[in-house]
């Protein structure tokens, strides 16, 4: 059984379908990731995977359990976790102290102020562990919002990772990224499938070719076509989507 399904979303804004009956699954351990072209409906999907949009019609399942009608931190417990678009991050507080308080709001303590570290020596643990995990451990006492760019999408990465995810929205990762950032978010979002799944949505085709398990292509808020990299590159329907743009070029 996959790790994660949606069936047959729909999203009406208006007399726009932003999704037309959508169908996706991601298997455990799978790096998935959805292309389209601006307006295509991608966020509007992932706004429904998260639960910040309510589909008109439609089901997303994890492992089995409809989470549809689920609030967000609902799903965030059972295991879904997201970074955004626009980073989400404490920008006036440290690196050290985002992953405090992500790694505390996941452990369910009560504490609404950050523990000094002779009183909670386990989550100053987690969050040194979570920096080693993405390589921000040299940055810990920098002011977050006073990070190079590409670091602070990696931040926004350790948050989404605090919970302890069984599959990963990542919305647009790259963006805004010169080649040496997005080279290390590669490697990052690489080293995440032994632990799960992840679903990726991203304009670098040259990222996405290279994490890729398998891609699903939305056009004008419907699914094109499913498959492997090698099938999708091959694909003349996508290629004429994608004519008179270098995208699919792109080797891994
Ligand atoms: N809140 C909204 N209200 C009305 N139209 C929207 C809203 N959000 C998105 N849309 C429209 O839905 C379509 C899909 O948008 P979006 O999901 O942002 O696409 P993508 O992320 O693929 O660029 C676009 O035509 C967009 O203008
Ligand atoms: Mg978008």
């Amino acid at each position: 059984m996959s790790l994660f399904q949606v069936q047959g979303l729909v999203k009406r804004f208006g007399g726009l379908l932003a999704t037309d009956h959508v169908d996706l699954t991601v298997a455990h351990g799978e790096v998935h990731a959805l292309i389209g072209p601006n307006g295509a409906g991608k966020t509007t999907l992932v706004h429904q995977i998260s639960g910040l949009l309510a589909p008109d019609a439609g089901r997303v399942l994890l492992d089995g359990d409809d989470i549809t009608a689920l609030p967000m931190h609902r799903r965030v417990a059972k295991g879904l976790s997201r970074c955004f678009q626009v980073t989400r991050i404490f920008p006036a507080q440290t690196v050290r102290d985002n992953l405090l308080l992500a790694v505390q709001a996941h452990s369910g303590s009560s504490f609404r102020f950050l523990q000094p570290r002779s009183q909670a020596h386990g989550l100053y643990e987690a969050a040194d562990r979570l920096a080693e995990r993405v390589g921000l451990q040299g940055r810990m006492d920098g002011i977050a919002g006073a990070l190079p760019h590409g670091a602070q999408r990696t931040l926004d990465v350790a948050l989404a990772l605090a919970c302890a995810p069984k599959l990963l929205l990542l919305d647009e990762p790259m963006a805004g990224m010169g080649p040496e950032e997005s080279q290390q978010m590669v490697q990052l979002i690489d080293s995440l499938r032994r632990d799960m799944a992840v679903l990726l949505i991203e304009h670098d085709m040259e990222a996405v070719f290279r994490l890729a398990d398998r891609i699903s292509v939305l056009v004008y808020g419907r699914v094109l076509t499913a498959g492997t990299p090698h099938e999708i590159r091959s694909n003349a329907e996508v290629q004429a989507v994608y004519l008179g743009t270098e995208t699919l070029e792109a080797t891994p």
